[in-house]
């Protein structure tokens, strides 16, 4: 069995995601998991992948480009998650083409600013692409891992990302530079993939199905402590089909394992140093 070291993990991610970047063909897309087209977080085109990274966004994307739509690898829709205000600070981690970056840029307006980073070169100059396309100008793109953000401390009013920390090796390591990057009061608003139920050493080692957002989920109970380890407080994860259902204190059903696309949100307390 091969071993994944996280920066064999970071270099098979950031070789993918590059890939897609470079080609991307707004001609060629439609949906995150369109025919023939391997430009999506899903890899195999199966009703089960469809509708586990269908965006489904309720927020409007009708005023965006192809080129922005088209390049939508997420699984959620964590601006309508996030309901934001004028004026906020916000943060995507794993902007790729940068779709979430620039709804928040229209939602928080010329007061508020958009932060987008991600560690694959090419999303970030097409993600610039992008931006002088919508002509948006608060919003900007930076290049940094998202266990280890080129973002100052305590100046971010939301963080949100999609579908994106699944493909991180450590995931502790997110949540507590998430923590140090959010003011006091911060929140989280993030659309993932996780599972309930642990996947096998032997599955989490298939780099195709890391790298394709699968492999890499965690399971909710693990998920859940490392924010709260991170020293987050009112966490909760939902199902995106059965938002009703609290599932931040559920158990792991060991007998197998269920993939599912989650809806996250915590908080950094008021208190917090
Ligand atoms: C599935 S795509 C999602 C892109 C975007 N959030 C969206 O919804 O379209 C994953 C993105 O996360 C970036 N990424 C993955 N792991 C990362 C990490 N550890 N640090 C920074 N960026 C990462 C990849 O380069 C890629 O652009």
């Amino acid at each position: 069995m091969i071993t994944l070291t996280p920066d064999r993990i970071h270099e098979e991610v950031k070789a993918r995601y590059g890939r897609i970047a470079e080609e991307f063909q707004v001609e060629a897309s439609g949906s995150c998991c369109a025919d023939a087209v391997d430009n999506s977080c899903c890899g195999e085109d199966n009703d089960q992948a469809v509708e586990l990274f269908a965006n489904l966004y309720t927020a409007d994307t009708e005023w965006l480009p192809d080129e922005v739509t088209g390049m939508a690898l997420g699984c959620g829709d964590p601006i309508t998650l996030a309901n934001l205000d004028e004026g906020l600070t916000v943060l995507d981690l794993g902007s790729g083409g940068g779709i979430d970056c620039f709804m928040a840029a229209r939602q928080v307006g010329p007061n508020g600013r958009v932060i987008g980073v991600d560690m694959t070169p090419s999303m970030i100059e097409k993600a610039n692409r992008n931006k002088e396309k919508v002509g948006l100008d608060n919003v900007e793109f930076r290049l940094g891992q998202i266990e280890d953000m080129p973002v100052e401390s305590d100046s971010v009013d939301v963080i949100l990302s999609n579908c994106v920390i699944n493909l991180a090796p450590d995931k502790a390591a997110v949540f507590r530079d998430s923590f140090r990057v959010l003011k006091p009061g911060g929140r989280l608003a993030v659309s993932d993939i996780v599972t309930q139920g642990h996947f096998s050493p032997e599955d989490k080692a298939d780099m195709a199905s890391w790298t394709g957002c699968i492999a890499g989920a965690d399971d909710v109970g693990d998920y859940v402590a490392a924010i709260r380890n991170a020293g987050f407080t009112e966490i909760s994860v939902r199902d995106k089909k059965a938002p009703d259902v609290e599932l931040a204190d559920s158990l792991s059903l060991n007998d197998e394992v269920r993939v599912f696309s989650a809806r996250v949100t915590a908080v950094k307390p008021k208190g917090a140093l």
